[in-house]
């Protein structure tokens, strides 16, 4: 048995893995890493992945990075963690210092949360309670976009969208109120993505001016809806959106917790609007990948409405555990070190170009529909039927051929349903890029063949197509 088998079984006995049938196993290996360093995953048995995804888009600077590892060594010989509530500590008063200063102007406050999920539920949370505390307590309902993706807790659920995730557990959600998503995707044949965004933006016009007195805030996904299927549009919507929610008196929560950190080609996305929202939530790659931990930035207006007596009862009586954890902080602070001293920003434009020129020629294949990009992210979207954009269905589980095919190559492309997309570490190379993109052109090829050389019911016993 080779070392690679050794621990899947022993993992197949005990743990129950996060979005996955664990039934897949069956067929599928489950891969278990034994270390990491720069872009490349190596499993037991020696073999190496290139992790195109940056494990679930936090790995901005690689595995094992030095510069983030010896951080937090420094930080755990002086203290590895105190309660927030009552207690301050160095780590977390630096960092809550450079949030401020990079993020847009105005969010001067940071609260901390333990995962992205939790981030969305305090930013959630805040602003009705930023309502009740100024008297207008009927302002409790979400406005969210068709397509949105914000965690998996339940009120993050019930302001996201992607059918997937969330229809079985609709009877648990809270009321919110969807507006279609400014997709460019769908736009009409031949118009642009600012056309259409602006276009689309007459939908949440409409909503608040019907709803603003029971809407306490609008939550968007900035620029690139992430697990929705890397849909992307305009930066218009936002300075749209900004707007309007000021003239009703809404705020606007913004969720960069896939697309902060560079991303989108600026530090933030926000900043391709030129908006600052009431409220922004900050995960993912803060901490470079190594530790858990989401921020919430807002306004001096939001934390002035709290600030009272302890007898008002005003208070944000929200907490986590591990709030504002000073390892995690200690990897937040050598990550925003990284950005600086390298000028991360400015040396990825180079990058982002090479992933556009590496995959400009997927634009011709017959069952490529798109090839999108927003700066250090890019997608491309497998279609049955190119001239309709007519979906594979989802049973055929295409994007899973793609994977299957990647890791036999030595790459790790998580396809999001149809969609094959490079979210990379900002550490990949020129080289590397064009790997991945050879990768994905060959995994593309194999999984839009007509006649699949296996059938979906051979890969999956039982399974039934309800078409
Ligand atoms: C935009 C967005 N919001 C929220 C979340 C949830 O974060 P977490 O998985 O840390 O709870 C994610 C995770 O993928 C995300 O992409």
């Amino acid at each position: 048995m080779s070392h690679n088998d050794a621990w899947m079984q022993r993992d197949l006995a005990v743990l129950w893995h996060p979005c996955t049938q664990m039934k897949d196993h069956e067929r599928l290996p489950l891969i278990p890493i034994r270390r990491g360093e720069g872009v490349w995953l190596e499993d037991f048995d020696g073999k190496r992945y290139l992790d195109a995804v940056s494990s679930w888009w936090v790995n901005v600077f690689g595995h094992a990075n030095p510069r983030i590892s010896n951080r937090i060594r420094e930080q755990l010989d002086s203290l590895e963690h105190v309660m927030l509530a009552g207690f301050t500590h160095a780590p977390v008063v630096e960092l809550s210092e450079r949030l401020v200063r990079i993020t847009p102007p105005g969010l001067d406050r940071v609260f901390y949360a333990d995962n992205g999920s939790s981030g969305i539920e305090v930013a959630l949370k805040m602003s009705h309670h930023y309502w009740i505390n100024t008297g207008q307590p009927a302002k409790k309902r979400f406005i969210t976009l068709s397509n949105s993706y914000h965690g998996e807790t339940v009120a993050a659920m019930s302001v996201g969208d992607v059918p997937l995730f969330t229809d079985t557990y609709k009877a648990l959600l809270l009321d919110t109120l969807k507006v279609p998503s400014p997709d460019c995707y769908l736009r009409p044949e031949g118009m642009g993505w600012e056309e259409h965004s602006r276009n689309m933006f007459a939908h949440m016009e409409q909503c608040l001016a019907e709803h603003h007195r029971e809407v306490a805030a609008v939550i968007v996904e900035p620029l690139i809806q992430g697990a929705g299927g890397m849909r992307m549009y305009h930066p218009i919507y936002l300075t749209l959106l900004r707007e309007a929610c000021d003239r009703y008196g809404v705020h606007l929560i913004v969720d960069e917790i896939a697309v902060g950190f560079g991303r989108t080609g600026t530090m933030f996305a926000c900043e391709q609007a030129g908006i600052t929202p009431d409220f922004m939530v900050l995960s993912k790659a803060l901490t470079g990948g190594y530790l858990p931990m989401a921020a919430v930035l807002t306004t001096d207006t939001v934390y002035q409405a709290f600030y009272d007596d302890y007898a008002t009862l005003r208070a944000f009586l929200h907490s986590h555990t591990y709030t504002g954890n000073p390892l995690a902080c200690a990897a937040a602070l050598a990550t925003l070190d990284i950005f600086e001293q390298d000028d991360v920003i400015e040396a990825n434009k180079a990058l982002s170009a090479r992933m556009a020129s590496a995959t400009a020629h997927l634009v011709d294949h017959p069952h490529v529909a798109e090839v999108r990009q927003t700066g250090m992210a890019l997608a491309i979207e497998m279609v049955a039927d190119k001239a309709g954009k007519l979906a594979y269905p989802w049973q055929e589980r295409r994007g899973l051929r793609v994977y299957q095919h990647a890791m036999q190559r030595g790459a790790l492309l998580r396809p999001l349903g149809n969609v094959v997309y490079f979210l990379p570490p900002y550490v990949i190379t020129g080289e590397q890029i064009d790997f991945l993109a050879e990768v994905a052109s060959e995994g593309i090829d194999i999984a839009t063949r007509d006649s699949l050389s296996v059938a979906v019911s051979d890969l999956y016993p039982g399974f039934r197509d309800p078409g």
